[in-house]
Formats: structure tokens, C-alpha cells, sequence
């Protein structure tokens, strides 16, 4: 299989739980971008939100994307609006496999309505918002390498088709 596997989609799509048990049944490393610039600055992504704005954060995510693009074994969760730079875009379509794990605003908004760590939702949490985020995203998420939708589907059944497709 194809060993260095990039997750894109919205809040709240499975990246970090699909990302993770892919890692589990290949045995290849899953890091979560989100997750390594929280240990790096000893923040919460809300918090970095809050303290130094959102255009601040989106420059310490695409730096920190780039140090793993030369990875040949790595399996990557983006936090969901990292694909909109596009730069980082062209750059992982080559050097990656790009998996966009697709949901519906409804969708979302169950999975994500008991968690406090979506900035971008904070003051308006609606599948309205969601939707509008969606809206303005999904012509970049479609120009990943494969598409999955991931509503009604177990983690299991998702990582057995993304494992078809990386054959
Ligand atoms: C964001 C998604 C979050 C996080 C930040 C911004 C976004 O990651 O990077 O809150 O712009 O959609 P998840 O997609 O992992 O929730």
C-alpha cells in the first residue's frame, strides 16, 4: 500500500479515529496535526484561537503540515481547514495519498455537539453553520485522491474500504 495517507474533512468527520485505527491495523505511525501543535505550545487549540487569532494558528498549521511532507511512512490527520491553504494543498497531492472523509452537517453536528474544542463554532453552533462552512470547503475537500462517506458506516468499515483503495 501507498504509505503516506493524509485525512482531510470537516470537524467532526472521524479523521482522528480513522486516522488512528488505520495506524493500528498497518502498524504505520498516525500523527494528528491538531494534536502536535497543542504539545508544541503547551496550548488548546481554542486557546491559541483566542490568544492569537485564527490567521496565526493557520501559520503554525501549515508550518508544522510541512515538516512531515517527506515522510514516506505516515499516516496524517489535518485539522479541517488546513486544506484550504493551497500550497499545502498541491504539495500533499503529490507527496501523499489524500483520503477526504466526507459527512453531512447533520451529521457532524451530532458528532461534535458535546465538544468544546471547535473554535470556529463556539459563538454559532447550528447545522447551519456547519453547513455554511461546508459550502465554502468541499470544492477542495473533492480534490482529494479518494472520497469516503463516513455517516452510517462503522471506523471498521471505513478502514477496510480506505484499505481496498491503498492496495
Ligand atoms: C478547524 C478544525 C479543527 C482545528 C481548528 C480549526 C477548522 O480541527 O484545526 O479548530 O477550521 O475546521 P478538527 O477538524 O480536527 O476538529
Amino acid at each position: 500500500m501507498k504509505n503516506f495517507v493524509v485525512f482531510v474533512g470537516m470537524m467532526g468527520c472521524g479523521k482522528t479515529t480513522i486516522g488512528s485505527l488505520l495506524g493500528k491495523r498497518t502498524g504505520i505511525n498516525f500523527v494528528d496535526v491538531d494534536l502536535e501543535i497543542e504539545k508544541d505550545l503547551k496550548m488548546s487549540v481554542s486557546e491559541i484561537f483566542n490568544e492569537f487569532g485564527e490567521q496565526y494558528f493557520r501559520k503554525i498549521e501549515k508550518q508544522k503540515i510541512f515538516e512531515y511532507v517527506n515522510e514516506k511512512n505516515l499516516i496524517l490527520s489535518l485539522g479541517g481547514g488546513a486544506f484550504e491553504d493551497e500550497e499545502t494543498r498541491n504539495c500533499l497531492k503529490k507527496c501523499a495519498t489524500v483520503i477526504y472523509l466526507k459527512a453531512s452537517p447533520s451529521c457532524l453536528f451530532n458528532r461534535i455537539k458535546n465538544s468544546i474544542n471547535r473554535p470556529l463554532l463556539h459563538k454559532n453552533f447550528s447545522v447551519d453553520t456547519i453547513a455554511f462552512i461546508l459550502k465554502k470547503r468541499i470544492e477542495n475537500y473533492e480534490k482529494a485522491h479518494f472520497t469516503i462517506d463516513t455517516c452510517q458506516k462503522s471506523p471498521d468499515e471505513i478502514v477496510n474500504k480506505i484499505l481496498r483503495f491503498l492496495k
